[in-house]
């Protein structure tokens, strides 16, 4: 059995603490226990400084000047580009798009690779797990074609199986799009294997990396996957930017997403060109100064070591769930194997909605209601859930301190 004093891991969380100026706020007089990271993660100073200092000394329009600060802005951006392309295994920078975040990155490549290959009767698979942006993109996408959108449950223990992919995969099947780790149940899905089964019929794969960028190591020349997405915000970096990785082969044969800016080539009112990639699908001024805010979360997430940080939120994950389950009425929303990054729960039959207003009171932030997944709620048949969920900054006092308002609530229904 694991207690607070015997867990060990390599990382010292007082010092990573330190570099977070939100952890040390105080809400209703009560110190803060933020345990809402999966809707988004708190800004070390680094990336807050740096930011601040970008439009203080380098702020200027990009790949637009010869003049030097726009040089040394292009510099910057092209440099986050890179670091994003090492961090997740990419062969090329031009395989790195940035977008306004995860749910842009759907949009792009449900607009544009949709519109290229997706035809009447056509397929899209998705899984019965996915957020809503992983859903309504297909969904617009599929009225759009008069195509047909198939759904890969989940079993009993919310996992999803290779062997019902390929079961569902037809001739027709043009795209399949599915989760990593769920938002809502934390269940890690085994992408890799989904990549194999779909590719073993030809069908190219998109990941919907959002809840997974910031829990353990990524590398999209292993996986193999067609696209990735992921968001910035959720992983120590700013709002406002994210990622679309792209296969080469099928980036250049999608067309544009948006027009205008950077995306442009030469225009003339008979004819436009586009430019090459990265820039096709960059329409527009890049959020420059936010992509090297990225950059700096990337290099805080380095410094640490993706590694390390996995290793201790699966002890925080395991340690959470055995204190959490001593708590009477705590009833736990799904049973994956495989676990990453928030555990949702009920607390017998008091509202959830309840729970999580007086945890607020107690200092405790966590996420209550449909967490964007409301399909895979009513497969569930339940109206809502509280969410816990962690990051590398997180400790075994703050899910007791959670543990503990829970019987506190339990005590006043
Ligand atoms: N997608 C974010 C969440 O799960 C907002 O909370």
């Amino acid at each position: 059995m694991m207690n607070a004093v015997s867990m060990q891991t390599a990382l010292d969380i007082k010092s990573i603490r330190a570099m977070f100026p939100a952890l040390s706020l105080s809400v209703y007089n009560k110190p803060l226990v933020y345990l809402d990271n999966s809707a988004t993660t708190h800004k070390p100073a680094l990336v807050i400084d740096g930011i601040s200092d970008f439009y203080r000394t380098r702020n200027s329009n990009i790949h637009r000047g010869v003049h030097y600060l726009s040089e040394a802005a292009t510099l910057a951006y092209e440099e986050a580009r890179n670091k994003v392309k090492d961090f997740i295994g990419a062969q090329h920078s031009h395989e790195i798009i940035f977008t306004r975040g995860t749910t842009e990155s759907i949009n792009l490549v449900a607009f544009s690779y949709g519109e290229k290959f997706v035809h009447e009767g056509d397929e899209i698979i998705i899984s019965a797990l996915e957020h809503h942006s992983n859903i309504v993109p297909w969904q617009m996408l599929c009225e759009r074609k008069n195509a047909k959108l198939k759904v890969l449950y989940f079993d009993q223990n919310t996992e999803l199986h290779p062997e019902k992919l390929d079961e569902l995969i037809t001739p027709r099947t043009k795209l399949v799009s599915i989760t990593w780790v769920s938002n809502l149940l934390g269940t890690v899905v085994p992408v890799k294997e989904m990549i194999e089964v779909a590719h073993a019929k030809g069908v190219p794969v998109m990941i919907d990396a959002a809840q997974a960028i910031q829990h353990f190591s990524i590398d999209v020349s292993w996986l193999d996957a067609d696209f990735l997405a992921f968001s910035a915000h959720k992983a120590y970096g700013p709002t406002g930017i994210g990622v679309l990785y792209g296969k080469t082969e099928w980036l250049n044969q999608m067309p544009p997403y948006q027009g205008g800016g950077d995306m442009i080539e030469t225009v003339s009112f008979e004819k436009t060109t586009y430019n090459q990639l990265p820039f096709k699908f960059e329409a527009g001024t890049g959020n420059f100064v936010d992509a090297y805010g990225m950059g700096l979360a990337i290099d805080f997430i380095r410094s640490i070591g993706i590694e390390n940080i996995a290793a201790h939120e699966h002890q925080l994950m395991e340690y959470a769930i055995e204190t959490l389950s001593r708590v009477e009425n705590f009833m736990m929303v799904g049973n994956p194997a495989n676990r990453a990054g928030a555990i949702s729960f009920n607390l017998g039959s008091i509202h959830h909605y309840d729970v999580g207003m007086l945890l607020d009171k107690m200092g405790i932030a966590v996420r209550t209601g449909t967490h964007c997944a409301q399909p895979a709620l009513e497969v569930l048949d339940i109206q809502g859930t509280v969410r816990a969920s962690f990051a590398v900054y997180n400790t075994t006092q703050e899910i007791d301190a959670l543990a503990d308002a829970l019987r506190f609530i339990n005590n006043i229904f």
